[in-house]
């Protein structure tokens, strides 16, 4: 038997003393007198690569996790000894591997202080059942030390004290603490004395980690095969460690399309035709923007995948058309479940291509999902993968459909124990065949990622949409995703934020709950509420599973109407700062959303806070997570905040109450940003952008932002069509200048900004414009706080 734990078992082997070191480049290797060989891969300076083997030899070098894009390189590397350690050196660490048993101690290089040790250090159990063995790894915890990240696990920020399973799994109605739910992202941050650095243990088996809840002052991480494989990552800033894993699994393939950035309505599930046609003409009628509209399961001909419903959908493309006339682009569903049918020519394919997964003894992994019973196909198969690609061409290509959403890819399985395929089940794993106990954590991931080859072909010259439920560490390359199916209550508004804050702290920032709730239904607060805090997240979608009663904007009455309209409208008119935000993250791997610990972990009131979050680099939003609420306490990170519905200044390092009525929420903007914003617009490119406008916060002192901006859709910006702006801004008491330096080939539709001056302590009298003063009835000065000036200055005084 195998224990959930990691010591209690007495059958735990050990490294024993150091017989052999060998130096090859980047990669050292230690030989014990039992056989045990680790080696240490210096990726980068801050980067080293820790990878054991009990047999003495290494399983072929193969992850879906890494990717072939990262950063590789290190400025200094030096490998010296003592008497008790090989001492390995780079720019940034100093790392002890002591000859007696392999244990590691990790120093920064540069104040020499300990960051990380191994208590027990590398120590395994054979497993007899299974062959190979479980792989177990501990460190001491500090006091003080603080742990972050793993994915979407439905729990408070910090992670200590908690232990935690990376099993992929269909988790309907979850709710606070259940885990392991949909995703497996075995990768945390951890944080003492200021300084942070990570983990990512890249091993696909059902791996568990231990925040000091088996033993107060120990962390430890195992898995119930494969290899005690992992990477540390140095910050000491933990944005860096977090650039630095997305670095390491990868950041999005291309930036998103704007238009997927606007709101969604989904449900499961809107049909026939009428209803879909219902549904968006309100939106237009109401002018409640939105870009998106989904099909759920019912769009198909009995659940088949790649059909239509005759019934309810006649003539899709037409349809898809309409709809895209009106401004919506159509999302459909698609699951890996094939269902087993002769005359259903995408199972016939697969069967006689052989590309259907199996059972150890050869008969087929036959499973029931919504179509009854089904096979499915072995995605880890780059062949498999080559043909799911390819099934997207009519959908996408044809009829128009401009993003699939995948789901039940964790895979679900209906009415069997565990909710999955079972153990035996083989998979090809790109050439490394293996059981279902290796492949279950990567193949929702793999399924994605194949239709993300398909959507990409079938798109392109236009950018692929797809979203995900399922997902392994770098599942973020290629996809979007969603939290799976939440519960309309408070609770689950709660969970949602620390979800999307826990996957943007885990490298995967294009996220998004089911606003409202998935199951269940809530009232008219519960879903404004949620809706205040959806526009605030990557993927903004409203979805349901509609039996218990109506979930669109309008479902609740005018009075919420109202308040879900104005929210979903400062989402559009915030698209380029978000925009800019993506680019961040696509470009160096800054996640979207900051929870206030990855934005200030030098205060140590951040260290536990959980309702607070940095939306991009500039706004400070906190949802209200209550019923019948006027306002709320939140926490004020350091600096100055304006409050975003009056200017009002506040102080931050301490918590205070913040009002906010039903159609209010506490949002508020650092001091000196200057935070770019579009026309309201009911869908993405209803409007030629002809000014943009720039909401300057002023500040004694200097502050910098940015505002990126592309055709919106396609790939020009990739040979360097785009348009980056970067401003500088630097208050005085009486002057306050913006310099601006722009780069990029892309040429915005705009030619004036217009700016909007927020907290101006001065009554302005002189205004120039690289060098020039310029006649202030030409800017269109109104009162003290708009103009409009050329898109295309240097340099702005605006003087007292
Ligand atoms: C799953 C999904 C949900 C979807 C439903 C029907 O429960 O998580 O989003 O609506 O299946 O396809």
């Amino acid at each position: 038997m195998i224990l959930n734990t990691e010591l209690e078992y007495k059958g735990n082997l050990f490294p024993s003393k150091i017989i052999a070191y060998k130096k090859n480049l980047n990669v050292l290797s230690f030989t014990t007198e039992n056989g045990v060989v680790l080696e240490v891969t210096v990726r980068r300076d801050s980067v080293l690569r820790f990878r054991y083997t009990t047999t003495g030899i290494f399983e072929n070098d193969f992850s879906y996790a890494i990717t072939k894009y990262a950063s590789r390189g290190y400025n200094h590397l030096e490998v010296t000894e003592d008497e008790n350690n090989y001492i390995i050196t780079t720019a940034k660490l100093i790392c002890h591997i002591s000859k007696l048993d392999l244990r590691s101690s990790i120093y920064d290089a540069k104040d020499k202080s300990l960051i990380c040790e191994d208590e027990l250090g590398f120590h395994w159990e054979e497993s007899y059942e299974f062959g190979g063995d479980v792989v177990k790894m501990s460190k001491t915890s500090h006091a003080g030390e603080s742990y972050y990240g793993l994915g979407d696990k439905p729990v408070d920020n910090n992670l200590k004290g908690k232990r935690f399973e990376n099993w992929v799994t269909d988790s309907y109605a979850y709710g606070r603490e259940t885990d392991p739910i949909y995703k497996a992202i075995p990768f945390y941050t951890a944080l003492h004395n200021k300084k942070s650095y990570g983990i990512f243990f890249d091993n696909t088996f059902r791996s568990f980690f231990d925040f000091c809840s088996e033993r107060r002052n120990i962390t430890s991480f195992w898995a119930h095969g494969g290899e005690m494989n992992y990477y540390f990552i140095y910050g000491p800033e933990m944005s860096d460690v977090v650039a630095n894993y997305t670095d390491l699994t990868g950041k999005p393939h291309e930036m998103p399309a704007l238009w997927t950035l606007g709101y969604h309505q989904c449900k499961w599930s809107y049909y026939p035709e009428s209803n879909v046609k219902e549904i968006t003409a309100k939106f237009r009628e109401l002018e409640i923007p939105c870009d998106a509209i989904y099909l759920d399961i019912d769009y198909m001909e009995g659940f088949r995948c790649f059909t239509w419903s005759k019934e309810y959908f006649p003539d899709p493309k037409r349809m898809v058309k309409e709809l895209a006339d009106d401004g919506f682009k159509t999302i459909v569903i698609i699951d890996p479940g094939i269902k087993i049918d002769m005359d259903y020519s995408v199972f016939r394919e697969g069967l006689e291509k052989d590309y259907f997964c199996k059972r150890a003894d050869g008969p087929y992994m036959k499973g029931k999902v919504w179509p009854g019973e089904c096979y499915f196909p072995d995605y880890t198969n780059p062949e498999v993968r080559e043909w799911w690609s390819n099934l997207f061409q009519e959908l996408v290509e044809d009829i128009g459909v401009k993003g699939v959403w995948n789901d039940m890819n964790e895979p679900a399985v209906m009415d069997v124990p565990g909710k999955t395929f079972p153990n035996d089940v083989r998979h090809d794993y790109d050439g490394n065949p293996c059981s279902h106990r290796k492949a279950h954590n990567v193949y929702g991931m793999q399924m994605a990622r194949a239709t993300y080859q398909g959507l990409k072909k079938f798109s392109y010259p236009k950018r692929p949409f797809v979203i995900t439920r399922a997902a392994y560490s770098g599942t973020q390359r290629y996809t979007s995703s969603w939290t799976g199916d939440n519960v309309a209550t408070w609770d689950h508004l709660t969970i949602a934020n620390l979800q999307a804050q826990r996957m943007c702290m885990s490298g995967f920032s294009f996220i998004g709950s089911d606003i409202g709730g998935f199951a269940e239904q809530p009232n008219g607060e519960l879903y404004a509420r949620w809706i205040q805090l959806g526009v605030f997240h990557p993927f903004c979608r409203t979805h349901s599973s509609g039996d218990h009663g109506d979930q669109e904007p309008w479902a609740f009455g005018t009075t919420i109407t109202d308040v879900v309209r104005k929210f979903i409208e400062i989402r559009y008119q915030l698209l380029p700062y978000l925009y800019t935000a993506f680019w961040r993250y696509a470009e160096e791997g800054i996640p979207i959303l900051k929870s206030l610990v990855l934005y200030d972990q030098h205060d140590p009131q951040t260290h536990y806070r959980n309702d607070e979050f940095i939306f991009g680099e500039k706004i400070l939003a906190c949802p209200i997570t209550a019923p019948n609420q006027k306002g709320r306490r939140m926490y004020f990170p350091l600096g100055k905040w304006y409050n975003f519905w009056n200017d009002e200044l506040v102080k931050g390092g301490s918590e205070q109450w913040v009002d906010a009525d039903l159609d209010s929420m506490p949002i508020f903007v650092k001091e000196g940003a200057i935070i770019p914003k579009y026309p309201i617009q009911q869908y993405v490119g209803e409007k030629t952008i002809d000014e943009l406008i720039l909401d300057v916060y002023y500040k004694e002192g200097k502050e910098s932002s940015q505002v990126y901006e592309d055709a919106t859709d396609g790939y020009d910006y990739i040979k360097g069509r785009y348009s980056l702006r970067d401003f500088k801004l630097s208050g005085k008491k009486n002057e306050l200048i913006i310099q601006q330096h722009k780069s990029g080939k892309f040429v915005t539709t705009y030619k004036t900004f217009k700016l909007k001056l927020h907290g101006l302590p001065f009554k302005i009298s002189k205004i120039e414009i690289d060098n020039v003063i310029i006649p202030l009835e030409k800017l269109k000065l109104n009162g003290n706080n708009t103009l409009t000036i050329t898109k295309e200055f240097s340099e702005l005084h605006i003087m007292a």
